[in-house]
């Protein structure tokens, strides 16, 4: 923590980080601008599904009444509603409502998201979701990563043959979307009935051949090996991993291998479990921390309520947290030496918060603190604070 300092950028990038007086006598030419409160590096969110349609209010309710995940299928709830809504939805629709959700990111500090694909599970569709990633990151300040997460479910049309639908992927989607540069990574919901590990190794061992870094949804639910995939496979990151074993946790420690830890999601499902955070770091795994900004599992796009979850869920202290949203998240995005600190050739994302005390951004449960971001050197314009995350954009 530094008192009376600033922050000398030029060309988009941190040039010098030191007293303020040194600064200004050195470069009397520069633009000073006063920053109220704490200047933190831009927080780096490294796990969103922020391209999708309507909010899912009714699994909300079913489960809040005890209904299970299965249930909820059933009755038509669940990811396959959200991939329904996505392919009936007009590209341009929902580059609006994925703009808005980003802007509203961003004004929690976010400056840099990445976005997954993944409520398409069809060629066209999945493509259409790349694209709209694209399009947002050409229009709005936020740096968006995009990640291609066709394997986030097997699609009702494949029900009855899951391997053409691994073989498309592997043979079709994959080569398209890194031929087309529309994704750099590619992620597989590793879970007991959903992809399993020999699946998700198929698929990623597909994408890396393409070039695409690689991403696991892992042990979420229950443990099935994973973590130990993805450290495997030297991934950027295992997700989730609420359900992993003693040896997944130590196969991340000896690992570059992010442990990415998704609070928000478990208390959002009403969940009394959290992911051993605290065993992972004192294993000596890397741990980030990411809003998994979705419409099923966690509709909360606040980076600071995520750090707040991560003190008082995970057991991580504030300092922790902080690098878990900059450092570690920047890492598990492969980008760690880009962005996610405030030191010399950073990228200029920047943060300022209304605290007294840099703990506080982890402490205010809830409060929106954030006055002002920079992307790139340049200050963004806020949208006002309670923007629409839906807005009254029809299917
Ligand atoms: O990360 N775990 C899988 N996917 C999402 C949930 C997506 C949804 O329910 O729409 C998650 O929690
Ligand atoms: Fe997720």
């Amino acid at each position: 923590m530094l008192k009376d300092a600033a922050v000398l950028i030029e060309d988009g990038r941190i040039r010098a980080v030191a007293p303020y007086a040194k600064l200004r006598d050195a470069h009397a030419g520069a633009v000073a601008e006063e920053v109220r409160g704490v200047l933190f590096p831009g927080f780096v969110d490294c796990h969103t599904h922020a391209v999708f349609g309507a909010p899912r209010l009714e699994d909300h309710e079913r489960r809040a009444l005890g209904e299970d995940y299965r249930t909820i299928a059933e009755r038509g709830g669940g990811i396959l509603q959200s991939v329904r809504d996505a392919r009936a939805r007009a590209e341009e629709e929902l580059v609006k409502l994925t703009r808005a959700r980003v802007a509203t990111l961003l004004a929690h500090g976010a400056t840099t998201i990445e976005v997954k694909s993944g409520y398409g599970l069809d060629p066209a569709t999945e493509l259409k979701l790349l694209r709209v990633i694209r399009a947002t990151a050409a229009s709005e300040p936020a740096a968006l990563v995009p990640t291609f997460l066709g394997a986030h479910e097997v699609p009702p049309e494949f029900r009855t043959r899951r391997a053409d639908y691994v073989r498309l992927l592997c043979d079709d989607l994959i080569p398209t979307v890194a031929r087309e540069h529309l994704a750099v990574a590619c992620d597989v919901f590793c879970e007991p009935g959903v992809f399993d590990v020999a699946e998700a190794r198929a698929i990623l061992g597909a994408a890396r051949a393409h070039g695409l870094g690689l991403k696991l949804h892992a042990d979420e639910f229950a443990g099935s090996g994973g973590a130990e995939l993805a450290a495997e496979l030297g991934a950027l990151s295992a997700d989730h991993l609420a359900a992993i074993s003693d040896a997944g946790i130590r196969a991340l420690a000896a690992s570059d291998t992010v442990a990415v830890l998704l609070p928000a999601t478990m208390v959002f499902l009403g969940s009394r479990r959290q992911a051993p955070a605290r065993r992972l770091v004192e294993a000596g795994a890397a741990v980030a921390l990411a809003t998994d900004f979705n419409p099923g599992s966690s509709p909360t796009a606040s980076l600071p309520l995520v750090m707040v979850l991560g003190v008082s869920q995970l057991g991580l202290r504030h300092a922790e947290v902080l690098t878990g949203v900059t450092v570690n998240a920047a890492a598990a995005l492969g980008l760690a030496a880009d962005r996610g600190q405030l030191a010399p050739g950073f990228r200029a994302d920047l943060v300022s918060c209304d605290v007294s005390d840099w703990r506080e951004v982890a402490y205010w449960m809830g409060a929106n603190l954030v006055t002002a971001v920079w992307t790139g050197g340049s200050a963004c314009p806020l949208w006002p604070a309670p923007i629409s995350l839906e807005p009254h954009v029809q299917a």
